[in-house]
């Protein structure tokens, strides 16, 4: 059996002898291409009076510049709004295109779009939260949570009240955004792109060119990377490659570079969120009330159920008696914020375990027991009415967790530290995550599959997940020899097309394997059943005495390899192919009652982790964290032990060392590698203990397992808690709290804060 076991990544040898394709590795295959640059806007909000070409079409090698008299159909690459025009009249953020120069080098179109004359008329900008909230800037109406009595707030003992202000993060997937666009002989197009949505891209680019989607082929070979970067970001090189290659009849390359990408890409959102939690005196929480403002950036893109995410997940995994939750996207003068691993959740999450953490010091008891006090329970519902299914699995990791990490016995050891350290102290603690798997918009968990079987047997998948790194296909390879009972080399899976399967969702969710593996897996299962049948007349047995193996059958005392039982099904006429679709059942959610069950299940971990701050200058080292996840049976142990450490220091990035700035013009000012400081090895913990919970079957999911790609990412957030823990330590302060993310410099002034006038350095 190919699932559960532990195999290295489909791509794996390729990726480390760098044989691996991805999109822009295409180009040296048209000898005819174009490439592609933009004219970039120098001012973060402004009026384009005036663009004059003339002098960039003398620059030797240039061919064109677009515009938008180019445009065959409709000029804008906007994916829930159409909001996005690709050749603005109204400058929206710093750098924006305005016009794209095509030329026969990268050096050319460079030069000549320096040449491009553009007029504008600047006007005034809003670059914060706070700004587009005094300037009643919004990209939304507010979206509501609300349960129970909200009485509770002013009726409770204890009462926690502030704000909390929330970073934003860089995809920095390694691979920039990439796309190859050329007609094919018929006149259709045809585009490479990495990106996580092929038919989303494909019914972009279709739209811009007034094209129907069956004259628009999409495919995705592989993403180094994406994140969410490119759940919907992807479609708007798409689009201008395929714009440039209609126009100029010659295939177009569109290839940001790190900066250009850094510059023109939407984020993680910033967040603002205020809050108000009322608390029993034992640390039961008895009513929250929450505002979040969400930083969106110029576009509506996906920042809506990016909200709702972070709104359902303002729970975490605690029981909340009380609620009263509202959330606002923002719009601003600054890149689209986007999609980023966790979509919302994150910052959700975020804000309770602080609530959680200034809860108990204020009640003078242990986090990790506020937190347990809160926990949910089995019969709980969430805010949102869905029933807390294996809710009893929280309890049992977080105990078992405890128990490995040897939690109390380093809580008394760092206290002992403590006491005899004046200038460095360590922090230890623990957190939980309960993160909901499907997407909130219930038409999304829908998934195709073809599957080809040849007549010597050897097997090509055909589905509509995209590899981004994550496994997917490693998963699907595996999920296809298992089902067909054939070894795992028999099993080829397809780059990702949309002349394949159509209609496809974005790979994103966390849900690829479980959305498209189900339906690759219903694919093989009509091959298969089909096959018995073959078997069953060739040995005149019955179908239900054939005994479908590890490569062939057992039927009637004989057995028949794989290659000649499909051998015999072709020539008795019967179909090797096949195709499958899942649709996740029971879930639904109505957005104006606020109710219902988005989530088809919750993926639940627990993290601990210890650090040790050094008071002079606010550094500190990640010592140890331990994890414990619930994988359900994981389908493919090292790509999901893969994901956890990988989700897990991204998590850690965001919350600890990534810190984007943009300057009083809007421009962004940690525009590269250099200024913006990315996690490494390290920042890799120095003892790293990942584990799985084990006996954890999730029913009716394909091989009883769950999700992984995004919940690891929010356990960094024990990192910032045992941060908390630490710079506590250094004094006797009540309120101990620093904004997300905890640099070091931010670290430091928490420490200075703390420090009473007893322990203030001289
Ligand atoms: N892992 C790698 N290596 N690269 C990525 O881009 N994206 C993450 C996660 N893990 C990502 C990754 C995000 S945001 C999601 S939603 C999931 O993978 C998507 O893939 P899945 O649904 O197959 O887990
Ligand atoms: Mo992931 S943020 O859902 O692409």
């Amino acid at each position: 059996m190919s699932v559960g076991r532990s195999v290295p990544h489909e791509s794996a040898h390729e990726h480390v002898t760098g044989r691996a394709l991805y999109t822009d590795d295409l180009a040296s295959r048209f000898p005819n291409l174009l490439h592609a640059w933009p004219v970039c806007a120098p001012h973060a909000h402004a009026l384009v009076t005036a663009i004059d070409i003339a002098p960039a079409l003398e620059e030797p090698g240039v061919v064109h510049v677009l515009t938008k008299d180019d445009v065959p159909g409709e000029g804008d690459s906007g994916s829930t709004r159409h909001d996005e025009p690709l050749f603005p009249g109204e400058v929206m953020f710093h750098r924006q295109p305005v016009a794209w120069v095509l030329a026969e080098t990268l050096q050319a179109a460079q030069r000549a779009a320096r040449r491009v004359k553009v007029d504008y008329t600047p006007l005034p900008s809003i670059l914060s939260i706070q700004q587009a909230i005094d300037e009643n800037s919004f990209l939304t109406s507010p979206l509501r949570l609300a349960d129970g009595d909200m009485s509770a707030l002013d009726e409770s003992p204890v009462r926690i009240d502030g704000e909390l202000t929330i970073g934003g993060q860089e995809h920095f997937y390694l691979e920039t955004q990439a796309s190859i666009a050329w007609l094919d002989e018929t006149g259709a197009m045809s585009v490479h792109s990495s990106t996580q949505h092929p038919t989303e891209t494909q019914e972009i680019v279709a739209r811009v060119l007034g094209l129907s989607a069956n004259h628009v082929t999409v495919e995705c070979l592989r993403m180094g990377g994406a994140f969410g970067g490119k759940e919907v970001q992807a479609n708007a090189w798409a689009a201008i490659a395929a714009l440039g290659a209609w126009k100029a009849r010659r295939p177009v390359l569109v290839r940001l570079t790190r900066q250009l990408d850094m510059a023109l890409t939407g984020k993680r959102h910033p967040f603002l969120a205020r809050y108000s939690a009322g608390f029993s005196n034992d640390g039961h929480l008895q009513a929250l009330r929450l505002a979040l403002f969400s930083d969106g950036g110029w576009s509506l893109d996906l920042s809506e159920p990016i909200m709702w995410r972070a709104l359902f997940h303002c729970d975490n995994a605690y029981h909340l008696p009380a609620i009263e939750a509202v959330g606002r996207v923002c719009r601003t003068h600054k890149t689209s914020q986007t999609a980023f691993r966790g979509f919302g959740g994150p910052q959700g999450m975020l804000v309770i375990e602080e609530i959680l953490a200034l809860a108990a010091r204020r009640l003078g008891l242990a986090p990790d027991v506020v937190r347990e006090r809160n926990f949910y329970c089995p019969g709980h519902t969430t805010h949102y009415g869905q029933k807390v299914d294996g809710a009893e699995r929280l309890g049992l990791i977080w105990n078992r967790l405890k128990d490995t990490s040897d939690f109390e016995k380093r809580r008394q050891a760092i206290a002992g530290f403590n006491a005899t350290h004046l200038h460095e102290k360590r922090g230890l603690a623990i957190t939980p995550a309960k993160f909901g798997i499907s997407f909130t918009a219930t038409f999304f968990n829908q998934a195709g599959a073809v599957v080809l079987i040849y007549r010597d047997g050897s097997v090509q998948v055909n589905q509509g997940g995209t590899e981004m790194g994550q496994g997917l296909y490693t998963k699907i390879q595996q999920i296809a020899a298992s089902s067909l009972g054939v070894p795992l080399d028999r099993v080829r899976v397809m780059s990702t097309r949309t002349d394949k399967v159509p209609n496809t969702s974005a790979t994103a969710a966390s849900a690829g394997t479980d959305l498209n593996g189900a339906a690759v897996a219903d694919a093989c299962a009509q091959i298969r059943s089909r096959l018995i049948e073959v078997a069953a007349g060739a040995c005149g047995c019955d179908p239900s005495a054939v005994v479908f193996g590890e490569n062939g059958v057992l039927a009637a005392g004989m057995s028949v390899a794989f290659h000649e039982l499909c051998e015999m099904a072709y020539k008795c006429r019967v179909p090797l192919f096949a195709h499958g679709f899942y649709k996740t059942p029971e879930i639904h959610f109505d957005q104006a009652s606020g109710r219902g069950r988005p989530f088809y299940y919750y993926a639940y971990g627990a993290a601990v982790s210890e650090v040790e701050v050094d008071g002079f200058t606010g550094a500190y080292r990640l010592l140890r964290t331990d994890i414990l996840q619930d994988v359900g049976d994981s389908i493919s142990p090292v790509v999901d032990r893969g994901q956890t450490e990988g989700g897990f220091i991204q998590g850690v990035g965001w919350l600890t060392l990534e810190e984007l700035i943009w300057d009083d013009e809007g421009r962004l000012a940690t525009g590269g590698a250099s200024t913006y400081k990315l996690p490494s090895w390290s920042e890799v913990p120095d003892r790293f203990e990942v584990e799985f919970l084990s006996g954890a079957t999730q029913p009716g999911t394909i091989g009883g397992s769950k999700a992984i790609g995004e919940p690891p990412l929010m356990l960094a957030i024990s990192v910032r808690e045992a941060l908390r823990d630490a710079v506590a330590a250094f004094g006797d302060e009540e309120r101990v709290t620093f904004d997300s993310p905890a640099t070091p410099e931010r670290v430091f002034f928490a420490v200075q804060r703390v420090r009473s006038e007893r322990h203030a350095l001289p």
